[in-house]
């Protein structure tokens, strides 16, 4: 048997066939020896190829889906690799706090209400264990329920009842707007940053914006030693009764609205926001003159009439159906930012108690307005996105009159759109930029 010489002349195959076809041996032979010599090259051409595939797309940017039923980009994205049913569940149970006792009681009881803990006594068992919950149908969340939420409120300072006060005789002291923003504790230099930038314009308590941080007790000792600090030095944090969680984000929203009711009814508008946005403050105040949210509309802001559940398991924002079977959220207003009234504040705190606890505070607002028969409107210049801010020119955006809120930045971020403003850095706004909004962000 002989290697049958394809690439040789023919004078090659003469000499050594004498002319005759190769037998069929011959051929099986020449195959075989390909095969092997081919091999090593297909697989480094293979190899090749796999490697120089694009890299895997950044899992963990949040940039889009700060909010449930936002995160169908990475929802598509994360869905390449299933999670097990263990990782689902202990992923969720991490996220939202579950813990042992609730956990337990879930199991022998098969309760109906466990996300809502609070109409209960309260478990005392050690913070932070966690139990294994079986499935996912242990945490269940009632669509309706009687007098059965409550936040409880916190016994305040003095400072913290008198942010909103105005001097009755002098007719211009009104309280135009007054902005809740939720912050972990741990984040001080967020806090920091958003007090040198656009919270300057609120002058501690002497102009018509008042602000508050709303903040939960951190998981470390320290932290809250280092909190009391910034407590008295700048005597703008109203502190929860309960430890800081991703789960908290309603309970901090509430007890910020409680707050409105009993010790600020009288400012015109409300905002609630969070520790990393970029507030446009003087154009949202041009345009709450121009345009005052009035019934029917409660909640204004980045509204969309008919968000889903983020079904994706690995999601920071994931719900099964088990809490939420429902395909549609009602419609609400993203959390990055949202108007409201005092007036829309109580009605909503009244309904509450009936409207069982959800962990997204914009959500949970959403259900209650349901409930009261209010609607959102959508605000011109509310993002859910964070805008560019890498050239002057989106700075100067930012500081416009079109940009009125948007979220994701850091403190260095935050400063260096502030350190934009005066001076003529910023070509003035010759056309005037009605109806010309800044993009609707991605959904
Ligand atoms: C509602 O629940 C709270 C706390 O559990 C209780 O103090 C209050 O009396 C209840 N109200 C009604 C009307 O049942
Ligand atoms: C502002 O707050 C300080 C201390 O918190 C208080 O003494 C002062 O009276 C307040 N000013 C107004 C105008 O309410
Ligand atoms: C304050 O308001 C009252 C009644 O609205 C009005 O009579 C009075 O002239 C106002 N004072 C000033 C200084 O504007």
């Amino acid at each position: 048997m002989t290697v049958y010489p394809l690439f040789h002349s023919a004078g090659f195959r003469r000499r050594t066939y004498g002319g005759r076809p190769p037998s069929l041996s011959d051929l099986a032979v020449t195959f075989t020896v390909i095969c092997v010599l081919a091999l090593p090259g297909y697989l480094w051409l293979n190899k090749f190829f796999m490697t120089s595939k694009p890299a895997a797309p950044d899992v963990d940017s949040e940039a889009y889906d700060h909010l449930p039923g936002m995160a169908g980009e990475r929802r598509a994205r994360e869905a390449i690799k299933p999670p097990s049913p263990e990782e689902v569940i202990g992923n969720f149970q991490r996220r939202m706090g579950i813990r042992s006792e609730q956990a337990a009681r879930a199991r022998n009881l098969n309760t109906k209400n466990n996300m809502n803990q609070r109409g209960r006594q309260k478990p005392r068992n050690k913070p932070g264990r966690i139990l294994k919950l079986n499935t996912l149908e242990e945490v269940k969340r009632p669509m309706k329920c009687t007098n059965c939420t409550h936040f409880p409120f916190p016994k305040l300072s003095k400072e913290i009842k008198n942010v909103c006060r105005v001097n009755e005789r002098d007719n211009s002291s009104v309280v135009e707007l007054v902005v809740l923003i939720a912050s972990q504790p741990e984040n001080f230099q967020g806090r920091l940053a958003l007090r040198q930038t656009w919270l300057q314009i609120s002058k501690r308590n002497k102009s018509k914006v008042r602000y508050l941080f709303l903040v939960g007790k951190p998981a470390k000792g320290p932290d809250q030693k280092k909190l009391e600090v910034e407590k008295k030095k700048h005597r703008d944090i109203l502190q929860t009764t309960s430890q800081d969680a991703f789960n908290k984000q309603t309970e901090k929203m509430m007890i910020g609205l409680k707050w409105v009711t009993r010790h600020c009814r009288h400012a015109r508008h409300v905002l609630k926001t969070e520790d990393d946005v970029w507030v446009n403050v003087p154009a949202l105040l041009n345009w709450l003159k121009a345009q005052p949210l009035r019934q029917p509309f409660g909640v204004g802001g980045f509204c969309a009439p008919s968000n889903t559940p983020d079904r994706n398991p690995l999601s920071k924002y994931f719900i099964p159906k088990s809490i939420y079977p429902q395909e549609f959220y009602p419609p609400f207003c993203n959390a990055p930012g949202y108007l409201l009234t005092p007036h829309t504040a109580r009605q909503v705190e009244r309904m509450s108690k009936d409207v069982p606890y959800f962990p997204f505070d914009d959500v949970y607002l959403g259900f209650c307005l349901q409930a009261i028969r209010m609607q959102v409107q959508r605000v011109p210049g509310f993002s859910n996105d964070k805008m560019a801010m890498k050239t002057d020119s989106d700075k100067c955006r930012l500081l416009g009159k079109s940009v009125l809120l948007t979220h994701g930045y850091t403190p260095t971020e935050l400063r260096s759109i502030w350190s934009m403003r005066g001076g003529g850095k910023c070509p003035r706004n010759k056309r005037p930029s009605a109806g010309k909004g800044p993009p609707a962000s991605g959904r």
